[in-house]
C-alpha cells in the first residue's frame, strides 16, 4: 500500500496501537485485514472453536474474526473488547448481523481491567496486541481470571526478530521473543504453554498457547 509509505513511522506505530480518526477508521482497517489474514486464520484454526463454546478477543480491530468465530458459534457466544472508538465503530458494522441476533457482543474498554467475572470463557484469543502493554503481567493475569477451568488461551504474534525488521517506533512497540510470551503465560497460571508456527505473510505465524487446569 503505497500511502503507508507517506506515513512518519511514529504516526503509524500509534496509529497501530489504537486506531483513531479516519486514518484509524479506514486506512488502519485496510492495512490490519491485508497484513494480519495469515495470522488471524492460524489462530482461529488452533483455536478449534466448538458451537457452543463462549469465546473472547481482546484487541479485535476491524472485527473480521470476530465474524468468522460467530459463525461457528451457534449455540455459544463471542464477546470482544478493544479501547479504540474507531475500530469498535467498524467491527460493529462487520458484526451488525450477529449483534442484532445476539450473538456477538463488542465492548469498548482498556483490557487491563476485563469486564467479565471470572471463569467466564471456554476460549480466548489477542493477536497484535501484547507490543503495546508496558506491564503485560498485568493483562496475562487478566486474562487466566475471566478464562474457565478447562480453557484455552491463544495469543497471535510476531516475535521479537520479526518485529525488528520493521520500521516501528519503539517507544510504542515492546517486542517479545518467543520464551518471554511463555514466560508470561506461565507466570499468569496458564500451564501446558508452547508455541505453533505456521507459514504465512508477511512472516511465519506464531501462536502461543496456554491451557487452565
Ligand atoms: C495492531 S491492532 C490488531 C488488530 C487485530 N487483532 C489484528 O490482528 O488485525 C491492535 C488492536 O488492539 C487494540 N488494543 C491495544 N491495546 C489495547 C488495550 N490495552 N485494551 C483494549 N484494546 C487494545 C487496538 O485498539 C487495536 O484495535
Amino acid at each position: 500500500m503505497f500511502i503507508v509509505k507517506l506515513i512518519p513511522s511514529s504516526v503509524l506505530s500509534r496509529q497501530a496501537r489504537k486506531p483513531s480518526g479516519l486514518i484509524g477508521r479506514y486506512l488502519m482497517t485496510k492495512i490490519f485485514n491485508a497484513g494480519n489474514a495469515d495470522l488471524n486464520s492460524f489462530v482461529k484454526e488452533t483455536l478449534n472453536v466448538q458451537r457452543n463454546d463462549r469465546v473472547l478477543e481482546i484487541g479485535f480491530g476491524p472485527g473480521k474474526l470476530i465474524n468468522e468465530m460467530a459463525a461457528l458459534t451457534t449455540e455459544g457466544f463471542v464477546e470482544g473488547i478493544d479501547f479504540s472508538r474507531e475500530m469498535v465503530k467498524e467491527a460493529s458494522k462487520e458484526n451488525s448481523q450477529f449483534i442484532t441476533e445476539g450473538r456477538v457482543k463488542l465492548h469498548s474498554g482498556d483490557c487491563r481491567n476485563l469486564p467479565f467475572d471470572d471463569s467466564s470463557f471456554d476460549k480466548l484469543c489477542s493477536i497484535n496486541t501484547l507490543y503495546f502493554w508496558k506491564e503485560s503481567e498485568e493483562y496475562f493475569l487478566e486474562m487466566f481470571r475471566v478464562v474457565k477451568p478447562g480453557g484455552m488461551v491463544v495469543i497471535g504474534f510476531r516475535d521479537k526478530e520479526q518485529m525488528s525488521r520493521l520500521d516501528l517506533d519503539q517507544n510504542v512497540f515492546n517486542n517479545y521473543t518467543k520464551d518471554d510470551v511463555i514466560r508470561l503465560l506461565s507466570s499468569a497460571g496458564f500451564s501446558g504453554s508452547e508455541i505453533l508456527h505456521k507459514e504465512g505473510k508477511p512472516f511465519l505465524s506464531y501462536c502461543a498457547v496456554g491451557y487452565k487446569a
